[in-house]
């Protein structure tokens, strides 16, 4: 069910033209039963003899509380384990890409519904750190990663609450308005 799932949502990626004209696409690894974006980093690290595309991953910020911080993802990255259990890059300077850079930001979730409103873990991390892009003309598309099952009808948003501009499952591709 995890790898179908898994296999799913890259075949769905790869149709999506705000994948296939990225450059910079910020991925994460699974985590309590999230959809694993593997496969689709596993093919993206394939293509990138043929296209540029650089992936990266979050890591917890080690001086911002509460925010994120991008970090480019290779073959070759070393890894760490940080507080909470998760394997994320050890920290280095050189492989740090600003939010603002990336194309792409796919994010996993606990739940979403229609109105593109995300329920994350409950530690406000990627709400506190796309609140400064959120507004800009030019910024990163926000897509959440979920199971077909973590739609609810309706879930209260704060005005912290980033909403997404897309979501991806392992059966569709639902797109929002929230210009
Ligand atoms: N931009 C922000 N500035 C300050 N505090 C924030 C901001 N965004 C979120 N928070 C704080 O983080 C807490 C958790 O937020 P929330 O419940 O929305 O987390 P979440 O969206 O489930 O988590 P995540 O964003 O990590 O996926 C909130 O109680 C809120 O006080
Ligand atoms: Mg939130």
């Amino acid at each position: 069910m995890q790898v179908f799932a898994e296999k799913q949502v890259a075949q769905q990626l790869a149709t999506c033209e705000f994948i296939t004209s990225s450059s910079t696409i910020a991925c994460y690894l699974s985590n309590d039963g999230e959809v694993s974006l593997s496969s689709f980093i596993a093919d993206q690290w394939r293509c990138a003899d043929t296209r540029v595309t650089r992936i990266t991953l979050p890591v917890i910020h080690p001086i911002n509380k509460g925010h994120l911080l991008m970090l480019a993802y290779t073959p070759s990255t070393q890894m760490t384990e940080n507080k909470y259990g998760i394997v994320e890059p050890a920290l280095a300077c050189n492989s740090i890409e600003l939010v603002k850079n990336h194309n792409v930001i796919l994010m996993p979730l606990v739940g979403f519904d229609r109105q593109g409103n995300r329920l994350g873990m409950g530690g406000g991390y990627y709400d506190r750190t796309l609140s400064s892009v959120r507004n800009e003309k030019k910024r990163p598309k926000l897509v959440g990663i979920a199971h077909d099952c973590q739609e609810v009808n309706e879930l209260p948003a704060q005005p912290w609450d980033v909403p997404l501009d897309a979501i991806v499952t392992p059966t569709r591709i639902l797109h929002f308005k929230n210009d």
